[in-house]
């Protein structure tokens, strides 16, 4: 069936329904508004179709996700990252030319611009290092100005300076903070060796690369390459619809995926487990307290999976692996499988569908092969680039691409006669009002809280967020 009626009053609306490769279905909205003067309302667009893609597939239902057709766990065991970017940006696994040439241009495009590293000095030694990598990405398109006019050689070298430079900034900014100079990329090493080698050696120091650590690295960073319309890729396609500049879309992307219910999951999640080791629970007291709405499980629950997430039934099995190599293992471990094991037989999870995500195990696998608790939003970042632009690009050669602008239900102050100055009372507007708690320090915007922070304070881990500075 295409076409479904919608019936409102009486009257009756036929609309065209759009059938996807999997037969997943969707009513076409788009000229819903103009045929009956009504909008849909669908908050936090839990089911809204945004646009047609033909670069992921997920069924949050049966667990199923696909880049291209080829599904995740085959990619995770057989591929590389960088085949990963190849196949999402353009559609093919690439053929061992093809993926050459790729990785190549990759390393031809790492460095970023000698004046772009005085702007590191310029951060406060305590700044986020995605506070850093949205802000040094913004300013990629000042250093690299974009034609109008992009044909598809500009554009392969946009999306490889990307991919490529988005992890030099993240390596920069790692040793900005810990003060020791830059360590520049090198054409000898590959992608996620390039990486680490940025991080952890040293004009003292070579860094020993481990197969397992690359490998760990490699698949976290294929595991994050795409995930659909997700908060940060929406963001991309919703900022990219303006023609602004792709660097810009791609920093929008980036802060986007900071906040703490999206990528930054991932911190959060360390930051959980770590207070329940410190506090002495196994993990019982915590899964009540999240029951009670007091804490939330981080790293569990998922907007479009009802069941478990693949990423995460990998990102365990690659956990049990990695932290069993001498020196690499964790107790948070033990209780991050506890908190799973009882979550997954309690009533409440199961009723929600809360199911451990992405972000459940992602962080002991970073924490192991030493990357620091502050860098984990950074890494998902790196492994989300590929998946950005490949959204961009798709949307940017769609016939249908059109500017992103949803519609609101307005329920404000109906027409009203306007105060002048001298008539305004507190009562009249709870502006005021507001203001004055926010001055009195006990708002939750208090004064303090706008002048800069010491690093004392905006470490909320203790041992595990100092690792960073
Ligand atoms: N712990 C305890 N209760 C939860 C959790 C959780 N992690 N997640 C959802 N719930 C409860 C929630 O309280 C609500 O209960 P009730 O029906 O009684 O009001 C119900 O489950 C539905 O939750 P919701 O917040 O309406 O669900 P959502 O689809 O809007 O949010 C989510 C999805 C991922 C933001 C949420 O599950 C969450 O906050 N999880 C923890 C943060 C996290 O791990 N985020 C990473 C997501 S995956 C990686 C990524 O995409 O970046």
């Amino acid at each position: 069936m295409t076409k479904a009626t919608l019936n409102y009053g009486g009257v009756e609306t036929e609309l065209d329904v759009a059938i996807g490769t999997e037969g997943e279905k969707g009513v076409d909205m788009g000229k819903f508004r103009a045929r009956t003067g009504m909008v849909t309302l669908d908050e936090g667009y839990a089911n809204t179709g945004s646009c047609k893609s033909a670069i992921t597939y997920l069924d949050g239902e049966r667990g199923i996700l696909r880049y291209r057709g080829y599904p995740i766990e085959e990619l995770a065991a057989r591929s590389r990252f960088v085949e990963v970017a190849y196949l999402l940006t353009y559609g093919e696994l690439p053929t061992p030319k093809q993926l050459d040439s790729f990785s190549g241009l990759l390393n031809s495009s790492s460095l970023i611009h000698e004046d772009m590293r005085h702007f590191f000095l310029a951060f406060p030694n305590y700044a986020h290092p995605m506070g850093l990598l949205t802000t040094m990405v913004a300013s990629l398109a000042t250093f690299y100005p974009v034609p109008d006019e992009m044909d598809e050689e500009v554009e392969g070298q946009v999306i490889a300076n990307l991919v490529s430079q988005v992890r030099t900034i993240a390596a920069f900014s790692y040793k900005k903070f810990i003060g020791e100079p830059a360590v520049y990329p090198s054409h000898r090493l590959r992608f996620v060796e390039n990486f680490l080698n940025m991080m952890f050696s040293s004009p003292v120091s070579n860094y020993q690369q481990d197969p397992d650590v690359v490998k760990a690295i490699d698949t976290f960073l294929i595991l994050h390459a795409d995930h659909e319309q997700n908060c940060s890729t929406s963001t991309v396609r919703m900022v990219g619809s303006s023609l602004a500049n792709v660097y810009a879309v791609i920093s929008s992307g980036i802060a986007a995926l900071w906040g703490k219910r999206h990528g930054g999951a991932n911190q959060e999640v360390i930051s959980m487990l770590a207070s329940i080791l410190d506090s002495g629970d196994d993990g019982r007291r915590f899964i009540e307290e999240a029951k009670n709405k007091k804490v939330r499980l981080m790293g569990f629950g998922h907007r479009v999976y009802k069941t478990f997430d693949p990423r995460a039934m990998i990102l365990k099995s690659l956990c049990h692996k990695l932290l069993s190599k001498p020196g690499m293992g964790n107790p948070m471990f033990d209780i991050a499988l506890r908190l799973e094991e009882a979550a997954l037989k309690d009533e409440y999870f199961l009723s929600r569908n809360l199911y451990p995500n992405v972000d459940f195990y992602s962080g002991l696998i970073l924490k192991a092969a030493g990357i620091p608790y502050d860098m984990f939003t950074v890494l998902f970042a790196i492994g989300r680039t590929p998946g950005w632009l490949a959204n961009w690009r798709e949307m940017r050669h769609s016939e249908n691409s059109r500017i992103a602008r949803p519609r609101q239900i307005y329920v404000g102050p109906a027409l009203r006669n306007y105060i002048p100055l001298d008539k305004r009372s507190p009562s009249q507007t709870n502006v005021g009002n507001a203001r004055d708690q926010s001055t009195s320090g006990s708002g939750r915007f208090s004064s303090k809280r706008l002048v800069p922070m010491p690093p004392s304070e905006t470490n909320t881990l203790g041992e595990q967020g100092s690792e960073f500075a």
